[in-house]
Parts: C-alpha cells; structure tokens; sequence
C-alpha cells in the first residue's frame, strides 16, 4: 500500500541530516548540473569519442530502415558534427589544427562513402606531404590562398596550383600531396573525401618506423645520426617554411 507523502515526515527527515539552507542549495545546483550533463549527452560529433559498438551495429544493419533506427537513439550525437568545438579527430600542430569527420568519429558518414575535413592553417603553415590511401580527396580554399600539390606515380610530373579564396583542385586517391597557406594571415581549406575511412598517413612518416638501418640506406643519413635527425623533424601541420616566414615579418 501506497503512503501519502506527509511533509512533516519529510520536514523531520530533512532535519534529522541537519542539512542547512545552503547545502540544499547545494544539492539543488548540484541535481541541475547533473541534469544538465545527461542532456549535454546529447552533444554533437567530435564532442566526445563513438561507441565502437555503435559503429558495428550500424555498419552490420541489413536495410536503411534498421540503419536510421540505430541513428536515432542519439539522434544528435549521432547525425550532427560539429568541427569547432571537436576534440576527437583532430590533430594540431604549430601550422594549424585539422578536425577529420570520418566513420570512426561521426556515426552518420558509416556506409555512406564520404567524409570531410575542416582545416585550419596558421600563417605560413604547412600541411606537410601525406597520403590517403582510401580516399580521393576535392579541396577548397576558403579565405587564403593556398599552394596546393600531388603526385601520383613515379612516372608522372607532380602537379602544383595556386588557390585563391573560392578555387578547389582534386587529390587522386593514393597521393601524395600537401597544402600551404602562403598568406601572412590564417587561413580555411576544407576537403571532401570519397570514403567514410580514408585514412591518412605522412609522406615521412617511415622515417621513425622503419629500422634504422633501412632509414639511413633510404636517406643517405648516417644511421648513428638517425636519432637526433628525427628528434628535430618538425611536427604536423608544420610552421617552417622559411621563405614564408621572412615575407610575413617584413609585411608586418
Ligand atoms: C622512380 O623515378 C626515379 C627518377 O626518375 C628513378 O631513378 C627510379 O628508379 C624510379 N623508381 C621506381 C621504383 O620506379
Ligand atoms: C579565415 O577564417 C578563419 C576562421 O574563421 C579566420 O580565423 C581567419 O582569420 C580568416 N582569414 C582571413 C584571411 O580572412
């Protein structure tokens, strides 16, 4: 049987902890903050990582309907990114700060074959050659203009363009390519992708996970110098490219 909820009980319980005004005050912002949280939970993409277990579930559903379903259960989270305020699928450098929207960080772009990238290049800043080995890659300048170039296979010339604001060129998918923003002032590209996954790693980037020995025949570089060498490379998105930098300080 049900009890009526009798206040001078609840008055008696309240004074028996001899909680004061203040600390349920206390409680009261403390319950709001929480509630806050939970509806925080429904916050963007990038805001937090994915479930991988949300991945496979939406990746094994056999027909549109079951796929929109499991979007649903969080529905913001899941179908809006948001690549201000990302914190998973970025990567900073002294050059700029990349947010990536792929399938492993926006739960929408599972089985849909694209993907998008947001980038934001310092002065001078250089994201340095890399490759996509799943994706090809449609670039557009923003705000600055940025050189822009690939190449695709030794027996092809690598081809080099300058962007200005509004102007897109294309990355075939395998090739190594970079982006430059040679203003004097920072500067968006963005770069739309043709898989949900594909894949990123730089040009350079065997040089500290290979062995050594074949690093230092690939290079030319004595092996016992390897050590330092890589300790000195610059990071990614980089910010030195000299000729750049001596322009901007004597614009400024
Ligand atoms: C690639 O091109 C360079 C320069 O033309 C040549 O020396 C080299 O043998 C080529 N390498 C391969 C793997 O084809
Ligand atoms: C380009 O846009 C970014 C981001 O909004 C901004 O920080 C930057 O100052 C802009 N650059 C120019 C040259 O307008």
């Amino acid at each position: 049987m049900r009890r009526p909820i009798n206040t001078s009980r609840l008055l008696v319980i309240v004074c028996s902890y001899q909680l004061s005004i203040e600390q349920i005050l206390k409680m009261i912002v403390f319950i709001g903050i929480l509630i806050l949280a939970f509806f925080n939970g429904a916050s963007c993409a990038g805001e937090r990582p994915v479930d991988e277990a949300v991945l496979r579930t939406l990746e094994g559903s056999p027909t549109a309907a079951i796929f929109e379903r499991e979007l649903a259960k969080d529905i913001i989270f899941n179908t809006v990114f948001h690549f201000l305020t990302a914190v998973v699928g970025v990567t900073i450098g002294s050059g700029g700060r990349l947010v990536s929207a792929t399938a492993a960080t926006f739960p929408a772009l599972v089985k849909t074959g694209v993907s998008m990238n947001y980038a934001y290049v310092e002065p001078c800043g250089l994201v340095a050659p890399h490759i996509h080995p799943r994706a090809a890659s449609m670039i557009i300048a923003i705000n600055t203009t940025f050189l822009a170039g690939y190449w695709v296979e030794n027996a092809t010339a690598p081809v080099i363009n300058t962007l200005q604001p509004g102007d897109a060129t294309v990355f075939p998918q395998g090739s190594v390519h970079f982006e430059f923003n040679m203003g004097c002032e920072p500067g968006v590209f963005i770069a739309a992708r043709s898989s949900e996954d594909p894949g990123s790693y730089t040009a350079t980037g065997f040089i500290s996970r290979f062995p050594p020995a074949i690093v230092a025949a690939t290079l030319g570089y004595p092996e016992g110098g390897l050590d330092s060498f890589i300790k000195g490379l610059p990071d990614f998105p980089s910010k030195n490219v000299k000729e750049c930098l001596l322009k901007c300080k004597k614009a400024t």
